[in-house]
């Protein structure tokens, strides 16, 4: 049974297609990777990253999502596989259902936090409890214990998860577009007051040891000195790709619900730059600076204690100096997260329930059950594990990794398989906007070839830096001995970003990780193959029943 859905309204597309791009990214992993490679020096790859393969990929994957829904497919399996002949295509779309659930798995877990801290901020919970312990109750943490478990945060966790299901189950236009409709504008605003809010701090207030416009320059001033730092690459493109949901197969599926002659090339455009409006404006101004005016620029930029902690464990405690705005402010700043995230989290579901729906008949309702299930059986570990484990697995493999994977291949089917000159034309169909012929040869060459250095250099990291090669060959200087960077693939499959240790307490701790680790690859391949098994079946169906053609 193929869905009929549709977009309500071009607005409603356009704020879906936003809320499905801005999320947790924008507000957290910006900021947190801007501070971890060095502000400034961090903003041109990713500006480089943006133009050469951001932008152009949002209208690749606009392009075959509208492309594939014209033949009633609306997930990335069979939206690759309309494109090409041969078989093969459409299990490499798999990639396109397996990342969303991978990424929803700890994605929800975090919004089910923020909803936790929105909640506890607005009853003004701060003023006598730590963050840090507020945190440590939410997700049971304890020391040196691979579990961590509390009820009620598990609690909170089903709510989030029940919350999903059912806005999923309402359908494209009831559910995700209202949500949208009203949470975008709202994220917006509540991002703008706490962004005015943060730079009016001066020193001399109360507990202000920097001026927020350190924290600004420190984000914009630009830096050459990292340019040759393939590492600080990778991160840019990682967090393109990322913030703009693109590599994931959620984009195709928003863009299958269009009829063949929206407009793409305007609209695509606006997703983009809402998007990044909403991150490098929004979520450049909110956190750094803040963070800095009462922490201090070093301990920003600091890579041991900047990202993901200041906005979770620093902010509820140093919003207390800002009098009567404390308690609204925590709310302001966990309420946009819980926003942003549960936009981008129904955007995760989709695809995994129109591939339902398209391939076994299932109705939105059970569907949205079904996501919700596979969910639920693959988060909980995450919430259990989350410290040392599952999480970073999830985030690297399934968020990073993987979209990298998967844009690479779509732009080879895009431009060479599918043919450049058709794509451009259907790239083209009802465009309101004349996309510049610029980015027929950026989609045809310098994205792929940008791709496969990107992709390369991440499977390929030694630990002495690549420089360290090209100073001995150039310089004269003396050639590292060959060893595996922990943060390259190659690296992580082997474990070497777990340093041995001599005491053997912690080194039972560090075989119980390896173990662990070996555990959660598992489980991934595992579902990359449950859900390649899936269309496996499906294409056999589509072949008895005869409508295999595209
Ligand atoms: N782009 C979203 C963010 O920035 C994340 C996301 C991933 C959304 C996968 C949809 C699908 O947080």
């Amino acid at each position: 049974m193929a869905t009929k859905e549709r977009w309500g309204t071009r607005l409603g597309l356009v704020l879906a297609m936003a809320g499905n791009a801005v999320g947790l990214g924008n507000f957290l992993r910006f900021p947190a990777q801007a501070a971890k490679n060095g502000g400034g020096a961090f903003m041109i790859p990713y500006i480089v990253a943006l133009i050469v393969m951001g932008l152009p990929l949002m209208w690749v994957e606009w392009t075959l999502g509208r492309y594939g829904g014209q033949f009633g497919h609306h997930s990335a399996p069979g939206i690759l596989q309309s494109t090409a002949r041969g078989r093969g295509w459409k299990y490499f779309g798999v990639f396109g259902i397996w990342a969303n659930l991978i990424i929803a798995a700890f994605y929800v877990y975090i919004e089910s936090w923020c909803l936790a801290y929105a909640g506890f901020s607005a009853i003004g919970g701060f003023r006598d409890t730590p963050a840090k312990e507020f945190y440590n109750n939410l997700i049971g943490a304890s020391e040196n214990n691979i579990f961590s478990i509390s009820i009620w945060g598990m609690g909170v966790f089903a709510v989030c998860i029940v919350l999903n299901v059912f806005i999923l189950s309402r359908g494209l236009a009831r559910g995700i577009e209202t949500v949208a409709k009203i949470g975008m504008p709202i994220l917006i605003l509540f991002a703008a007051i706490l962004a005015v809010r943060g730079l009016m701090s001066q020193v001399g207030d109360e507990g202000v040891v920097e001026s927020p416009f350190v924290g600004l320059n420190f984000v914009w001033e630009p830096k050459l000195d990292s340019l040759a730092n393939p590492a600080v690459w990778l991160a840019a493109a990682g967090q393109i790709f990322f913030t703009l949901s693109i590599g994931i197969g959620s984009i195709h599926c928003y863009s299958s619900y269009l009829r063949a002659k929206d407009d793409i090339a305007l609209t695509g455009a606006t997703t983009a730059w809402t998007n990044e409006f909403c991150e490098v404006v929004l979520g450049g101004t909110v956190l750094i600076p803040i963070a800095v005016a009462y922490l201090g620029l070093s301990h920003v930029a600091d890579p041991e204690t900047s990202g993901f902690a200041l906005g979770f464990l620093s902010f509820p405690t140093l919003f207390q100096k800002w009098g009567w705005l404390a308690a609204p402010a925590g709310f302001l700043w966990f309420g946009l997260l819980f926003v942003a995230a549960i936009t981008s989290s129904l955007a995760m579901g989709q695809p995994i329930m129109a591939f339902l729906q398209d391939e076994y008949g299932f109705d939105r309702k059970r569907s949205a059950l079904a996501f919700g299930g596979m969910l639920l059986l693959l988060a909980v570990p995450v919430a259990i594990f989350e410290q040392k484990s599952f999480f970073d697995e999830f985030d690297f493999w399934g968020g990073t990794f993987a979209l990298v994977v998967f844009a690479f291949g779509e732009s080879i089917l895009f431009g060479w398989v599918f043919g450049m000159d058709k794509a451009w034309a259907e790239m083209n169909r009802g465009a309101e906007l004349k996309i510049p012929s610029i980015f027929y040869y950026f989609i045809k060459y310098l994205t792929p070839v940008f791709l496969f250095f990107i992709l390369a250099g991440s499977i390929f990291q030694p630990k002495a830096g690549w420089d360290a090669y090209s100073n001995a060959l150039f310089k004269g200087e003396e050639m590292p001995a060959w060893e595996w960077s922990g943060s390259g693939v190659i690296g992580k499959i082997l474990h070497k970003d777990i340093e041995d240790s001599s005491d053997p307490q912690k080194q039972a701790f560090n075989e119980d990780l390896k173990l662990v680790r070996t555990i959660d690859r598992l489980v991934l391949v595992g579902v990359f193959l449950f859900f390649s098994v899936l269309v496996y079946f499906a294409w056999k169906r589509r072949a008895a029943e005869g409508r295999l053609a595209t």
